[in-house]
């Protein structure tokens, strides 16, 4: 039978929907949420990654702050912006756009940025929350990866989940979210990668395989069982055209429940990313009038 097709892309418009009421209430007391956005070089995907932030931002009424920087800048030009927008009180998240050039170290800019607007889920402070089970901020994509299973009513509780890549964008921070002791969790996880022998054993196993290791069409159809559930986070440009890390044709005539390249697991990461921002605004104004706001 052919899978259902998981549509992220409707599901990440509910979910931006549902922020709406959070905005106007805060709104209504003369505040906006405000996001940075901080680009370093001419990468295109990042390009398009960044614009689309900024549309989804302008759709729901959430300010954006956008910071170019060209590819050949200082790593202490980039720690005197981060400070800077640390302190600014326009601006409750932050988000430094990834990959960065090879001169400036990621993890040097990342654990710079204010916890309270780490919006991404990247501070060390913020994963640490996440793997002790009381998280603030959880990285977009492993999030709405988790997301994306719940609101198509797809039970993860005591599954075998089966994650292809260990990067702590998405394979190690999934894992966290799923195995925890939790609603929407509770999984048994495993993280495989390019030193996994015999990957195929694993991925047999997988009641949900999530593919988020950067190869185009890695996964193919005799690499899952039937009735699995496949969760493709890979976006690759191969020629003109769009592909995941699964190869859609012959997996989904396996699975139960695919999501698609594009359409999938992308739409998800910028409604993440809008809530976590939202949620940044509220946890700011919360601290700064001591008021509770009543949809967070
Ligand atoms: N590059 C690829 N994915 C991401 C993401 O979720 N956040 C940031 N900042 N950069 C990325």
């Amino acid at each position: 039978m052919a899978p259902f097709i998981i549509d992220g892309k409707g599901i990440a418009e509910r979910i931006q929907e549902e922020l709406k009421p959070r905005i106007a209430y805060l709104s209504a007391k003369n505040f906006q949420p405000g996001l940075a956005v901080v680009l370093v070089g001419d990468n295109p995907a990042s390009q398009v990654y960044v614009r689309n932030k900024e549309k989804a931002c302008a759709k729901l009424g959430i300010a954006s702050f956008k910071y170019h920087l060209p590819g050949d800048v200082k790593p202490e030009e980039i720690f005197d912006l981060v400070e800077q927008l640390n302190q600014d009180t326009r601006i409750h998240g932050i988000l430094v756009q990834l990959p960065l050039p090879p001169q400036i170290l990621e993890k040097e800019v990342l654990y710079r940025i204010s916890p309270d607007k780490d919006v991404d889920g990247f501070h060390p402070y913020n994963l640490g929350r996440l793997m002790i089970g009381d998280p603030i901020f959880l990285p977009c994509t492993p999030w709405g990866v988790q997301e994306l299973l719940l609101r198509s009513q797809i039970e993860v509780e005591g599954k075998n989940v089966v994650i292809v890549g260990r990067s702590n964008i998405v394979g190690k921070p999934l894992a966290m979210i799923l195995v925890q002791k939790a609603k929407g969790a509770n999984a048994t996880v495993s993280i495989c990668h390019t030193r996994t022998p015999n990957l195929l054993e694993h991925t047999r196993r997988a009641d949900i395989l999530v593919a988020a290791c950067g190869v185009p069409e890695m996964i193919k159809g005799d690499m899952v069982r039937e009735g699995v559930v496949v969760v493709d986070v890979g976006i690759n440009k191969v020629g003109d055209r769009l592909v995941g890390d699964v190869e859609f044709e012959s997996v989904s005539r396996r699975a139960s429940f695919i999501t698609p390249v594009p359409g999938g697991v992308g739409p998800m990461t910028i409604a993440m990313l809008m809530a976590n921002t939202v949620k940044a605004a509220e946890r700011f104004y919360t601290r700064q009038t001591g008021e509770f706001c009543p949809g967070a």
